[in-house]
């Protein structure tokens, strides 16, 4: 696993722009060889979506050959709502990049037959091969996508039921009352993000840093689904200093060293 400390919310999200930035244009992807990018929400992509659109705007990137894949939805919550992923992805990234429609895939949270559409959701990452890059959050107790604490490192996309910790951590986007977050999401497994060829984690803030301690210097366990990148083959973490505060101080200075980072 590689672990980039930046100094702040800013390093990370331009650090974590341009390598992806860099990997899809290096991809030189083509209608028929698309690059395959998993997408997350959340407040810490967000000073990673707008580095990429100032990029696009400035002529950098195009994804105009980029298929998205997004992790996740709430169940229930219309489109539409201002909460809603699909609102949140189009808001932060689509609304201004050139990503034709039918490259876009977010899970549908009001499908009528939920589990068809989990299914349905991972049929169609095979169909284009699977995932190249897979960016995505943390939650502060340790969750990536919405696999919540417990949840299986075998899991494939599927119903969620959200915690209390997250239930709390996202009603800040819903008037600070926990009545109103949707209790369940649609999420793709940990298997799913973990089948991806790269997976890239931005985790920013102090409420963040015992993931990330976790991550890094924990045991891997199921109730910290983010332990699973110890697994994979290419994982990366690029986070900030506060997010940096529970690791030892051993661990800081190796990975600092090991990235060449003052
Ligand atoms: C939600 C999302 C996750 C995200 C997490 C952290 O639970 N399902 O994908 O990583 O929140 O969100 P934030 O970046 O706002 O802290």
């Amino acid at each position: 696993m590689r672990l980039i400390i930046q100094k702040d919310y800013d390093g990370m999200s331009k650090w974590a722009a341009e390598y992806v930035i860099d990997k899809i244009n290096a991809f030189n992807p083509t209608k028929d060889k698309p690059f395959v990018l998993g997408l997350a929400t959340g407040s810490s992509p967000e000073g990673f979506y707008r580095e990429v659109v100032k990029a696009y705007k400035a002529g950098r990137i195009s994804f105009k050959n980029v298929v998205t894949f997004n992790m996740d939805e709430y169940v229930g919550l219309p489109v539409e709502h201002p909460e809603s992923y699909h609102s949140f992805m189009y808001r932060n990234l689509f609304d201004h990049v050139d990503c034709p429609k039918e490259n876009i895939h977010i899970l549908n949270g009001l499908a009528e037959d939920l589990d068809a559409e989990c299914a349905n959701y991972e049929k169609q990452i095979q169909s284009y091969g699977g995932i190249h890059l897979f960016l995505g959050g943390v939650g502060p107790d340790g969750h990536i996508a919405f696999n919540e604490p417990g949840t299986s490192f075998e899991s494939l996309t599927h119903k969620q039921a959200l915690t209390k910790d997250t239930l709390i951590a996202n009603s800040r986007f819903f008037d600070y009352d926990i009545n109103k977050v949707p209790k369940f999401a649609l999420s793709v497994g940990v298997k799913t993000v973990m089948s991806a060829q790269e997976v890239l984690i931005v985790a920013n803030g102090h409420n963040k840093a015992r993931a990330l301690r976790e991550a890094v210097e924990g045991a891997v366990s199921h109730m910290y689904t983010i332990t699973c990148l110890q697994f994979h083959p290419k994982g990366i973490i690029v986070c900030d200093e506060a997010a940096a505060d529970e690791l030892t101080v051993k661990t800081y200075k190796y990975f600092k060293e090991m990235e060449g980072i003052d």
